[in-house]
């Protein structure tokens, strides 16, 4: 599958198995044949997927220089990409060098902007090894770190110049970090589309009662139904213009993260997943489309299904609603000082709603019904 952005084309390759392709890909997907190529990564991922990938990289002859970040969002820092950055320059990694990002969106996220903004840019892969990664962040070019005032407040869009995907490397996941990914699988499908959405509740529901099945051609098809959704989405709105409002614009894909990034910086991302806070974010979104008419409640109850299939999100019904209206409020996502909220017509189809619509009252009333412990 391609993504045709406005630099550059670039492949996103599916399989299961296909991680030791890394050095091929790498040839032929980049403008120019790196000498060195800088892997980065975190120890976790590395000790499981680290001789593969630079075996696959040293067969292809690049002199490979792995680096280890911190496992965890609290390591998504300025302070993490300075690391970094010192690290390509003390390597020697020039223009037309490459770096790899293996591992979750934390990993690719922080080895985007380094690549982003290292002699202001040089090329970079995705390699991810998370379900969140590889249905979403790995695809589109968005990069960046948090600051203590919230999440990714500072970044750049790069896109990368290939995306490797290997199903394989998600056997070892931990339940949470699946919950997690599957929490962002519906977002996409509730947005964009109810022919994802049903395929991805289909799934869910097969592995529910057949785990074994995870690993599977199924898996691989509906991670490439993510991906090219997706990638649709991108190409129609790569900078996520600040004045679109309509439902095809990038914007959608913050379904459920208004609320979500505010519970994450709320917990000072101790508690929450990041897909699982986005699960509950949608919840609340969901019940602000339907206290404001503009969702049947029949599919604000098949959203909340849907949700509970993808596994139990932790307990979030003692936190302060006023602490979330104020960390929502510090969002980057406002415009004109006003949040934008992404809300649901249906399931499928979203609807971008301006902050001065909602009240704090419709706004608090979503928050306690959305956060609370059985939904
Ligand atoms: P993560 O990168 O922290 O990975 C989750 C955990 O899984 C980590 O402990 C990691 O070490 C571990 N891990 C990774 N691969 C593994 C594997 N195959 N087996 C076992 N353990 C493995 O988090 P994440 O959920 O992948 O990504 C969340 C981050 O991505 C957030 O910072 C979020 O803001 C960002 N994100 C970015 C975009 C984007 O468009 N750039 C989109 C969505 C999310
Ligand atoms: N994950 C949101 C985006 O890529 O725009």
């Amino acid at each position: 599958m391609r993504l045709a952005a406005a630099k550059h084309q670039y492949e996103i390759k599916i399989g299961q198995g296909v991680l030791p392709d890394l050095g091929d890909e790498i040839r032929s997907c980049l403008p120019h044949t790196p000498r060195r190529v800088a892997v980065i990564s975190n120890q976790k991922v590395l000790s499981l997927f680290g001789a593969q990938t630079l075996k696959s990289l040293r067969a292809a002859q690049y002199s490979v220089c792995p680096w280890l970040i911190g496992d965890g969002e609290r390591y998504k820092t300025l302070g993490t990409v300075q690391k970094v950055i010192q690290f390509l320059s003390e390597t020697g990694l020039e223009r037309t060098d490459a770096v790899v990002a293996l591992g979750g969106g934390v990993v690719g996220d922080v080895a985007g902007f380094a690549a982003a903004t290292y002699l202001r840019g040089i090329p970079f892969l995705q390699v991810p090894t998370t379900l969140i990664a590889q249905i979403d962040s790995s695809v589109g070019g968005k990069t960046g770190v948090n600051l203590p005032h919230g999440k990714n407040l500072v970044g750049s869009f790069h896109q990368p110049y290939g995306v490797l995907i290997d199903t394989k490397t998600l056997t070892t996941l931990a339940r949470r970090e699946l919950v997690s990914g599957w929490c962002e699988t519906i977002k996409q499908g509730a947005v964009g589309s109810k022919t994802l959405f049903k395929q991805t509740r289909d799934f869910l529901k097969t592995i529910k009662s057949a785990p074994d099945a995870f690993i599977s051609p199924a898996l691989e098809r509906l991670i490439r139904s993510h991906c090219a959704f997706k990638a649709a989405i991108v190409i129609g709105d790569e900078r996520e213009a600040p004045d679109r409002t309509d439902h095809l614009s990038r914007r959608v894909l913050n379904f459920g993260h208004t609320v979500g990034h505010a519970l994450e910086s709320l917990t000072e991302y101790r508690r929450f997943r990041h897909g699982e806070a986005v699960g509950y974010g949608m919840l609340v979104a969901g019940q602000m489309s339907s206290d404001l008419g503009l969702l049947a409640t029949s599919e604000l109850e098949l959203l909340r299904d849907t949700v509970r299939l993808a596994g139990s999100l932790p307990d979030a019904s003692n936190l302060d609603e006023d602490g979330i209206m104020r960390a929502i409020l510090r969002d980057k996502k406002s415009v004109d000082g006003r949040v934008k909220w992404v809300l649901l017509e249906r399931i499928g189809r979203a609807r971008i709603v301006d902050g001065k619509d909602i009240t704090p009252r419709l706004l608090r009333e979503s928050i306690r019904h959305g956060l609370r412990k059985k939904f």
